[in-house]
């Protein structure tokens, strides 16, 4: 196993709302995320799991602390050159899953192909159609979006965070809509993808099954990590 770092934080804090509401959802998080790991993050509705994930992928900017992806620091980067390295470097898959509606299933996992600009429209077209394949949806290609199950969207939003081969993977209760055997398929898949090309990988779940299939499992706890365990 590689165990190049991928990704790290240190003393992560964020305050979120205004004024009388405002809520400190983050209180000093760090963490070390190696290429070829799975690392769960678990705890109570409300604790800052979907915030840490958030800043993690640079889709928000913390208030103290750092973040580093393959030791460069980004935390600082001006807007465009973030938005440059999530493109490049993050898959992200939301808890909500945030697919164009009116867009097919492949359109949907070739927008960031396009962003990025790499591939021609052949390749794009093929990419897109391997990854749907991979989650099960090879028949469902040019189906639009609106009208795949929820659990088919959620996947079409797993195959869309894989598309540019990011290094690392951050999940947001990524199989939370998912009957058990759709969901152990697409932990599966990612957990291969982690393996074979040295990714790392970040999900929140509620789930103890995937929890305990996991390298790390980092427990939180009104906005600090309170335990973090290695699998035995
Ligand atoms: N935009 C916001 N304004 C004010 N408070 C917010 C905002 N977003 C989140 N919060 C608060 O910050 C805290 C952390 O929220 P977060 O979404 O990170 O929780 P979570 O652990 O992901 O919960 P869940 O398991 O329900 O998804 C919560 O108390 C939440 O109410
Ligand atoms: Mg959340």
């Amino acid at each position: 196993m590689n165990h190049d770092v991928c990704l790290t934080c240190e003393g992560l804090e964020r305050y979120l709302g205004e004024e009388e509401s405002r809520v400190h959802a983050l209180r000093g998080v760090s963490l070390t995320l190696e290429a070829g790991t799975v690392h769960a993050v678990v705890g109570p509705s409300g604790c800052g799991k979907s915030t840490l994930l958030y800043i993690l992928g640079l889709l928000d900017q913390p208030d103290a602390g750092s973040v580093a992806i393959k030791s460069e620091a980004v935390s600082q980067l001006p807007d465009d050159e973030l938005a440059r390295r999530r493109n490049e470097l993050i898959g992200f898959i939301f808890q909500f899953h945030f697919l164009l509606e009116d867009f097919s299933a492949q359109e949907n996992v070739m927008i960031p192909m396009r962003r990025l600009g790499r591939q021609t429209d052949e390749e794009m077209l093929d990419r897109s159609a391997q990854l749907l394949d991979a989650v099960g949806l090879g028949a469902k290609l040019k189906r639009p979006s609106r009208h795949l199950s929820g659990g088919e969207q959620q996947r079409v939003a797993i195959a869309r965070a894989l598309a540019n081969d990011p290094d690392v993977i951050l999940a947001d209760e990524p199989t939370g809509n998912l009957d058990t055997e759709n969901s152990n398929r697409a932990f599966a898949l990612l957990q291969r993808i982690v393996a074979e090309r040295g990714k790392a990988l970040l999900l929140v779940t509620h789930n103890p099954q995937i929890a305990s299939l996991c390298d790390w499992v980092h427990e939180m706890q009104d906005g600090r990590i309170v335990d973090a365990r290695q699998r035995a």
